[in-house]
């Protein structure tokens, strides 16, 4: 049996008021928002009896609280200030909010039924994420669910963001070669930044899995 396989089966969310006087930051301007709806499609993948989850670059925690109320208790990490209140504001006691660098946070092996990592690792340099993406699926379960964007190369920010991370979808699927792809979606489409800026997007959204320890007979 899965966790969560239909929409009604997650808790609603509740929303957070924003009071803060970080507008700028990805957090004060999406605090509020729906969760990224690919997640609900990673919950019903979850291993029986998984109950502990990863939000790294978890920003407006609007992932995090889907998360609380599909029942999960998760670990929350982000650098950013703001982010710490919010987690405050919920105050939920399954919630655990690390304010860190999620290069330096350390995972414990095989904590987690799902990773979520939704917007968090192009933000990193290239070779930050090859350095962390090894220790997310360390961090997996056995059968446990990574859910995760990467951003192509023809996003508009490619040719402006050298700090940033950019890949193909070959290059993906070999960086995430140790985990099953469940779905890889891959689109392109003229839309809006955080900040209302138009911009083109070309990302991937994916969902992985650990595969379960095969044992020779
Ligand atoms: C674009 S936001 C995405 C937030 C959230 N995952 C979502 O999809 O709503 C990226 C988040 O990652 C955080 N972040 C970026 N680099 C980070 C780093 N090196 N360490 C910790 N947090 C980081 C930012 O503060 C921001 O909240």
């Amino acid at each position: 049996m899965k966790r969560g396989s239909s929409r009604s089966a997650v808790e609603p969310v509740r929303v957070v008021p924003v009071r803060s006087g970080h507008v700028d930051t990805y957090a004060a301007l999406r605090a509020g928002s729906e969760a990224n709806p690919f997640l609900i499609d990673a919950l019903s993948h979850l291993p029986m009896g998984g109950s502990r989850a990863l939000d790294i670059g978890a920003g407006p925690l609007n992932d995090t609280r889907l998360l609380l109320g599909a029942g999960l208790s998760v670990d929350a990490v982000d650098h950013d200030p703001l982010v710490a209140r919010l987690a405050g504001e919920i105050g939920d006691r399954r919630l655990d909010f690390i304010q860190a660098d999620i290069r330096d946070f350390n995972i414990a092996r095989g904590a987690y039924a799902l990773i979520v990592a939704i917007h968090a690792l192009p933000f990193l340099e290239r070779d930050d994420v090859f350095r962390l993406v090894p220790r997310l699926v360390d961090g997996l379960a056995h059968d446990g669910i990574l859910c995760c964007t990467m951003f192509g190369p023809e996003d508009g920010w490619a040719a402006c963001r050298p700090r940033m991370t950019f890949l193909s979808r070959s290059s993906v699927e070999a960086l995430f070669r140790p985990l099953e792809p469940l779905s890889i979606t891959e689109t392109r489409y003229d839309g809006v930044t955080a900040n209302s800026r138009a911009k083109h997007w070309h990302v991937m959204r994916c969902i992985f899995r650990r595969r379960a320890t095969v044992s020779c007979p």
